[in-house]
């Protein structure tokens, strides 16, 4: 079924092609766009001010001209202030009619996609005995909210986890391995241990002379494949990839692949050769680069930046003068292989803003081999603390995912203590984790990704307001009204052995199926712009028109056909509910 905007859209473009007849520009296709406000109606379009001008009218005369010939599911009028704005109001019976579609269907109205995609999600990718920062938390929770809705709209997806396992850092960690590593709290805290090491051989490489050169020793030793350093490097990522297993289990978040840099190594050196080969690198200062090919205009290349009152070149360096590879050389081997194995279509990277032209360079460079696709740097901004600074620890650490985990399921367990203090210890420990840990992520997919956030723990944690615990809250309420109704009615449409009846006859159900209708609409949009927030924000609205119908509209002390018809408001609002959330991987209970 198509969305209603769509729907409006085909109408509105077969009236304006009646109208125009050859004046209408070939391949146009009306927008249509929700409302901003309700007055109006529900949907609007300005595609006669955009046509008016080439077809020598009146913006406001041509509307009025093509209203007159729409006779669909909604009443269009044109607005009586403004250049010719189309509004829409959908008829009652039309989402009476939608309503109805929704409780068959399991996809409730949400269509799959035309063009399924071969899409490789890479995300959260944190470094081997280095801090997984918030940073880190952000990418991990947006991309496999990403991964959840391309599946659901029928892409096949790849989760790859390219995780930082090859890098300087392991001289340092090679060392203190070998002087310093306590073996115990290795196998208990394989994170923290690794991270301690690093800071600690770190430390003392600013005050002990030679230390550096021999972190670089053992480094050298590594990359040039001594076996006994070869050996510690694995167990390494090996003891790191299990601490970060169990974090990943508690978010409910999983990988496909985890296939970290240091699986690209040996492409490194042939893909350089490629580069040179084909005059797309060159030699710089013994270093190998590319440079801009002068395609784009300079404020569109991302190998020029403009310094000094002129355009300076940029160039992203693929071989140092050393002979090390860096990080835009693992990345350039990563996406071929994403394409040549995986036949991938689609590459996005969820990963901070600070890293823009680093994937500017890189799509570039493609683009300069022949290489298409739909490649995304789907970007973010940092998270702060209530003093909007950068998110620290009081002792001005970086705060680590797992403690942040940690504390929210501690702070929803006071919580629900308070709230539910009969309720079996075990189940309160159970809704603690998923209210701690829907807390946050809800926090993080409600906000704008490209804006900084203040990261507020009484604020996420609240029960009103869009959080996860409102919309957990509200789930448990209409569970709660369904439960307590024993309507035969409603229980036969349930079955499939009667046809559901709609009826809408109050405002505030009118809102409510206008809300429910609206999920078909905004789960696809919320994929295609890479933006979570839209649906969050969704179903926040969703959980407020829910709330208000209830306040006016009584379900327990209606007759039928009315308290079936709320009923199925009730069902469609919690399955659209879980729906939602379960795509914002956010867990739902029965009671709370
Ligand atoms: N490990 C990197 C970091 O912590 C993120 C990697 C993102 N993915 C990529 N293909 N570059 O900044």
């Amino acid at each position: 079924m198509m969305t209603l905007p769509e729907q409006i859209a085909e109408e509105l473009t077969n009236a304006l092609r009646e109208e125009l007849g050859e004046a209408l520009p070939a391949g146009f296709h009306a927008v249509v766009t929700a409302s901003q406000d309700l007055q109006y109606g529900d949907y609007q379009s300005n595609a006669a001010m955009v046509l008016a001008k080439a077809a020598r009218k009146n913006p406001r005369e041509l509307a009025q001209a093509v209203v007159t010939r729409l006779a669909g599911m909604a009443e269009a009028t044109v607005s009586v202030a403004g250049p010719g704005f189309i509004n829409f109001r959908i008829k009652v019976e039309e989402y009476a009619a939608r309503m109805v579609a929704m409780l068959g269907d399991e996809r409730l109205g949400v269509a799959l996609s035309e063009q399924p995609k071969k899409l490789v999600i890479d995300f959260s990718a944190p470094n081997v005995a280095k801090p997984m920062h918030v940073g880190h938390i952000r990418s991990t929770i947006i991309g496999d909210t990403l991964a959840r809705l391309a599946r659901f709209m029928g892409h096949t997806v790849i989760t790859d986890n390219h995780i930082g396992d090859w890098g300087t850092q392991f001289g340092m960690i090679l060392w203190g391995w070998k002087n310093l590593l306590d073996q115990r709290e290795l196998e208990e805290h394989p994170i923290d241990a690794l991270l301690t090491t690093y800071k600690e051989v770190n430390k003392r490489c600013k005050e002990q002379p030679g230390l550096l050169e021999a972190c670089k020793a053992e480094l050298v030793r590594l990359q040039n494949g001594d076996a006994e350093n070869l050996d510690i490097w694995k167990r390494c990522i090996e003891v790191t990839k299990r601490g970060l297993e169990k974090i990943y289990d508690k978010l409910d978040i999983h990988f496909d692949y985890w296939l970290g840099e240091s699986f690209y190594n040996d492409a490194l050196e042939p893909l350089v050769n490629d580069l040179l080969a084909r005059g797309i690198a060159r030699e710089s200062d013994g270093a190998v680069c590319v440079f801009s090919d002068g395609k784009h205009a300079p404020k569109d290349d991302p190998f020029l930046v403009y310094k000094d009152g002129q355009w300076q070149p940029v160039p992203a360096i693929i071989r140092k003068a050393d002979g090390a590879f860096l990080y835009a050389t693992t990345d350039l081997a990563t996406l071929d292989y994403r394409i040549s194995h995986f036949q991938a279509d689609s590459i996005w990277y969820v990963v901070g803003a600070p890293q823009e032209k680093h994937f500017k360079q890189i799509f570039d460079i493609e683009r300069m081999r022949g290489v298409t696709g739909d490649f995304r740097h789907v970007a973010f901004g940092s998270i702060l603390g209530k003093d909007r600074r950068p998110f620290k620890t009081r002792d001005g650490e970086t705060v680590s995912l797992q403690d942040v985990i940690d504390e929210a399921v501690q702070r929803a367990a006071r919580v629900v203590k308070d709230k539910s203090p009969d309720m079996p210890a075990e189940e309160q420990a159970a809704v603690a984790e998923a209210v701690g840990i829907g807390a946050i992520k809800f926090a993080e997919l409600s906000q704008n990704r490209l804006s900084d956030y203040i990261f507020d723990w009484e604020k996420m944690l609240s029960l009103s307001g869009d959080t996860a615990p409102y919309l957990q809250n509200s789930y448990v309420r209409v569970r709660a009204i369904e439960r307590k109704i024993d309507d035969p009615e409603f229980a036969a449409v349930l079955s499939g052995a009667a046809k559901p009846q709609i009826l809408l006859n109050e405002e505030r159900e009118i809102n409510l199926a206008r809300s429910l209708a609206r999920f078909a609409e905004v789960v696809p949009a919320t994929l295609d712009d890479c933006r979570p927030n839209l649906l969050a924000a969704y179903l926040y609205e969703l959980a407020r028109a829910f709330h208000s119908f209830y306040e006016a509209c009584p379900v327990l002390r209606s007759e039928n056909p009315t308290r079936s018809s709320r009923l199925a408001l009730c069902e469609l609002t919690a399955r659209v509910l879980r729906l939602g959330m379960s795509l914002l991987g956010i867990r739902l209970l029965e009671r709370m």
